[in-house]
């Protein structure tokens, strides 16, 4: 069977509207921007309404990027959403999306994979249309993840905002579009970013409520080891499989949860800092949709041409990491 590529034909983003800045959250926790900016670089993030789930913030994404390729929702094939928010545990959230935008010929799922889910999304979307299964995919990621952040828990509750982001994927030549990937897990490190209950492990009782054991744990200081670490190597395999080297690189877009971490991996793999794209100060980390949100950022200031080499990296619960590397097949937004 030969193969035929797959790219990104179409990129689109959502932002609830309310701006929630450090100078709020130092009204409702001990903390202060000088903290937040210091160690984070994180300024503002948005809040999604009361009344606004990832589904909502999916669809005005989802109807971008579709836009943007041009592309009818009745030629998706597939719509693949991934978070960790989700609207509920069923049905998917994939499925309110596509019958929201009028994907009436598509199948829809979810895919988890915490703050790596874009990229596990884009791999197994892009593989979908390599393989001739379908034409159209459409790869959503969208997050409410100030919903589970525990609002008591300054080490945690300042770093996360809500956003959406989206991508349609579609054929290309073989060497266009996804060149190659790298996806790895460490489940043994499981325990060090979870939402302990509100699963079928442990239901949410009146007591698991006051323990905050529904909302979302983690020990920050290991999760950043295991990243610093691990983004270079995962980058470094996926580069390896493309025949790549790093100087091959035009822009890296990669999970925003620390200017400290996008320094320093821009540092240990040897690019320039201002080649990995920075939307944290702005958005704070989304989790999954970060990666998608940052890529409609740089595209859509005229950041991208054709022909330029997209270093894609993940990294999140699970412990997951992922990283993709992706011959950029779109002129310059505004160009076409
Ligand atoms: N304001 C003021 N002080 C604070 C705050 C705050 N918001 N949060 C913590 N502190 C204090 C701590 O209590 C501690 O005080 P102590 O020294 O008296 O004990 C001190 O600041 C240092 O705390 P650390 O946790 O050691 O701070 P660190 O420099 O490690 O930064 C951070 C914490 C920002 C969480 C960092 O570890 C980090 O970014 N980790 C990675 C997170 C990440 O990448 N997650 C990715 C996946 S996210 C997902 O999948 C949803």
């Amino acid at each position: 069977m030969s193969l035929r590529g797959a790219t990104i034909c179409g990129v689109g983003s959502y932002l609830p509207e309310q701006i929630l800045t450090n100078a709020d959250w130092e009204r409702m926790v001990d903390t202060t921007d000088e903290w937040i900016v210091s160690h984070t670089g994180i300024r503002e993030r948005r809040l999604a309404a009361q009344d606004e789930a990832s589904s909502d913030l999916a669809i005005p994404a989802a109807q971008r990027a579709l836009e943007d390729a041009g592309i009818q929702p009745e030629q998706i094939g597939l719509v693949i959403l991934t978070t960790v928010t989700p609207d509920h545990f069923f049905p998917a959230t994939a499925c309110l999306v596509q019958s929201a935008i009028g994907a009436t010929n598509a199948g829809a799922m979810d895919l988890t994979s915490g703050c790596t889910g874009f990229i596990y999304a884009m791999v197994a979307g892009a593989n979908f249309i390599r393989t001739g299964g379908y034409d159209y995919v459409l790869v959503i990621a969208s997050e409410v993840l100030t919903r589970t952040a525990d609002w008591a828990d300054r080490a945690t509750c300042v770093l996360f905002g809500d956003g959406a982001g989206a991508t349609v994927l579609g054929p290309c030549e073989p060497d266009q579009g996804l060149l190659s990937f790298a996806l790895s897990s460490h489940g043994e490190h499981g325990d060090l970013l979870i939402m302990p209950a509100g699963g079928g492990r442990t239901r949410v009782t009146p007591e698991v409520i006051a323990q905050h054991q529904d909302c979302l744990k983690m020990e920050g200081h290991d999760i950043f080891k295991l990243a610093v670490r691990g983004i270079p190597r995962i980058a470094r395999d996926a580069l390896a499989k493309a025949q790549l080297k790093t100087s091959d690189i035009s822009v890296v877009v990669m999970h925003q949860a620390n200017q400290r971490i996008l320094d320093a991996s821009a540092d240990r793999l040897g690019i320039e800092r201002d080649r990995v794209i920075s939307t944290v100060g702005k958005y704070g980390n989304s989790s999954a949709a970060s990666v998608p949100m940052c890529l409609d950022d740089v595209y859509r200031r005229g950041g991208l041409v054709a022909g330029d080499i997209v270093l894609f990296v993940g990294f999140g619960a699970g412990f997951t990491l992922g990283a993709a590397v992706v011959r950029w097949t779109l002129p310059r937004f505004g160009a076409h």
